[in-house]
């Protein structure tokens, strides 16, 4: 595997680019702070994306759209800090780059100065090209995201599967064509049929990894805190929930109330 410091097992753009050679599944998982990136990366996971998704989860907005450039970076310098193995990539949010490639050389350049990171992700294909392609003049690595692009919601109105008819299956490969030909070293497809993301994974030499795009493509990305059952309220098909954090933490959270007011809590060998 090759890294950045020689001895290290620090994952990077050309280890994971490797592992697609390979034939070997990249495991990727989103983190937005230093305690919880700590255990994601002491598991071994390859990508930690501090994803826009955060907006979500860590904020409570209805969408990604609010969370600004300062918010991700705070987050992507708390993750940096706990990573000792993975690749950090950080998306740039709505907003930040879509302008024009300046804009989007310039938030790209404050990610990774600011915050430490190894790459950026972005959404969009054709019509990103000119900013992917500028950031990479930085020596900055982007990683694409198309399919479901949720930074542009209110454009298509629903979070349903994307790409089912011809025309935009077509539209997602000549996009993901783009985004390798421009330099991506990596391509996320969202929630797209998963014979269509098995034909785009075949079609690039970059990694193709999915989330609710099935498993014939090189890697596999899941929401941290869905997977860990965190959040209850949202249950796409492709979830898999690996625990129930939700209830078994609200349980816990009960009987410590319970134990303050019934004065069982602290004990006499938990006091000075
Ligand atoms: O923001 C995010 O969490 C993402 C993943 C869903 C890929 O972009």
């Amino acid at each position: 595997m090759s890294s950045i410091v020689p001895g290290s097992k620090r994952m990077t753009t050309h280890s994971v680019q490797e592992l697609k050679r390979k034939g070997v599944k990249i495991s990727m998982l989103t983190a937005y702070d230093y305690t919880m990136a700590k255990m994601v990366d002491a598991a071994g996971i390859d990508i930690i994306l501090v994803g826009d998704s955060a907006s979500n989860v860590m904020a409570g907005h209805e969408t990604t759209l609010p969370i600004t450039l300062d918010q991700m970076i705070y987050h992507a310098s708390s993750v940096v800090r706990a990573a000792e193995r993975s690749l950090v990539v950080v998306d740039l949010p709505f907003g930040s780059y879509q302008g024009d490639s300046k804009q989007a050389l310039n938030s790209a350049i404050r990610i990774m100065k600011e915050s430490g990171a190894h790459a950026v992700k972005l959404e969009g294909g054709i019509e990103v090209i000119e900013s992917v392609k500028r950031i990479l003049t930085a020596g900055i690595p982007v990683m694409g995201h198309l399919g479901l692009t949720p930074q542009s919601i209110y454009k298509f109105g629903t979070y349903t599967v994307r790409a089912r008819k011809e025309a935009e299956a077509e539209k997602l490969i000549t996009d993901a064509l783009a985004l390798e030909n421009a330099g991506c070293f990596s391509l996320v497809l969202e929630k797209v049929p998963a014979a269509l993301a098995e034909k785009t994974s075949n079609a690039l030499n970059i990694p193709v990894i999915g989330i609710g795009a099935g498993g014939g493509v090189d890697g596999q990305v899941l929401v941290l805190h869905d997977m860990l059952g965190m959040t209850h309220e949202f249950s796409p098909r492709f979830l898999r929930r690996y625990l129930n954090l939700y209830d078994d933490i609200t349980k816990a959270v009960s009987l410590y109330i319970e134990d303050v007011k019934l004065q069982k809590f602290p004990n006499r060998d938990e006091q000075y």
